[in-house]
């Protein structure tokens, strides 16, 4: 890729662009936003997110998991896009769910790198081979379980969150995200496909470029690191 910003650099490797999360946390953990979207700011074409993406994209999302102690996904991504195990050694996969309707006997909860993060107050049982935090009362409390994410792993400096809309309007609602790693798909898609966040109230949350980068194929590649105070 080519970075614009803030050191232009002509030929720059995915691994050197995405070395490092934008910061760290005092309190809880680092949590960055990884997604792509279209020109016309759609997540999903035809349901998934696959016919927006790239190779590099691809890359940028490994090398993103590789740095990740901790991945957090919607159970809406997981039941669309099918999601397997960790592949970071240590690594774990924490789903959000209310309704625990999940494939327990898939690869990702079979492996043990899984788990699932759902309210007190939810009713459904885990089978005994999956682990589950419960943040939250009567309803999922997100500030909540980003502080509890460590007790799932034995180290959680960076948590990676990877959708989908509704988990992602949770967490900007909760102010949670500290950077966005967003790629921009160069094309028009149309439709009626979600946008990077649903479902949170009418919030505004500024964030400063950090990093800005191109491929030959024009898709762009920033990253966004959360203003505070
Ligand atoms: N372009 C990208 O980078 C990208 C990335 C990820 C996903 N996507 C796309 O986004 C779409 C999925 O969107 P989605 O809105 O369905 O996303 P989602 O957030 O992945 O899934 C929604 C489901 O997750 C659970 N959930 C999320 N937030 C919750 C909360 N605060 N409390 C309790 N449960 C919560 C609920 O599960 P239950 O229904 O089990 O209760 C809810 O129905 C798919 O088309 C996918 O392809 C795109």
């Amino acid at each position: 890729m080519r970075r614009l910003f803030p050191e232009p650099a002509d030929d720059i490797g995915v691994d050197q662009a995405y070395a490092a999360p934008l910061g760290t946390g005092a309190q809880r953990p680092w949590v960055g936003l990884c997604m792509v979207a279209s020109i016309d700011g759609s997540i999903a074409v035809g349901g998934t997110s696959g016919q927006l993406s790239s190779p590099t994209d691809i890359a940028v999302l490994g090398q993103l998991r590789r740095i990740a102690d901790v991945i957090v996904v919607g159970a809406g991504t997981v039941r669309e896009e099918g999601y397997g195990p960790p592949t970071t050694p240590g690594q774990r996969i924490g789903v959000v769910t209310g309704s625990g309707r999940l494939d327990y006997d898939s690869e990702l909860f079979g492996s043990g790198g899984a788990f699932v993060i759902t309210a007190e107050s939810s009713d459904f049982d885990a089978p005994a081979h999956v682990d589950v935090l419960r943040a939250g009362r009567d309803r999922l409390d997100p500030a909540e379980m980003v502080r509890r994410l460590p007790e799932m792993v034995e180290r959680c400096v960076f948590v990676q969150a990877e959708g989908g809309a509704a988990l992602n309007g949770a967490m900007f609602d909760a102010d949670l995200i500290d950077e966005v790693n967003l790629t921009t798909s160069p094309a028009v898609f149309g439709g009626d496909g979600p946008r990077l966040t649903s479902g949170a109230p009418s919030i505004t949350r500024r964030f400063d470029v950090a990093q800005v980068a191109v491929d030959d194929e024009s898709f762009v590649y920033t990253r966004w690191l959360r203003r505070r105070g």
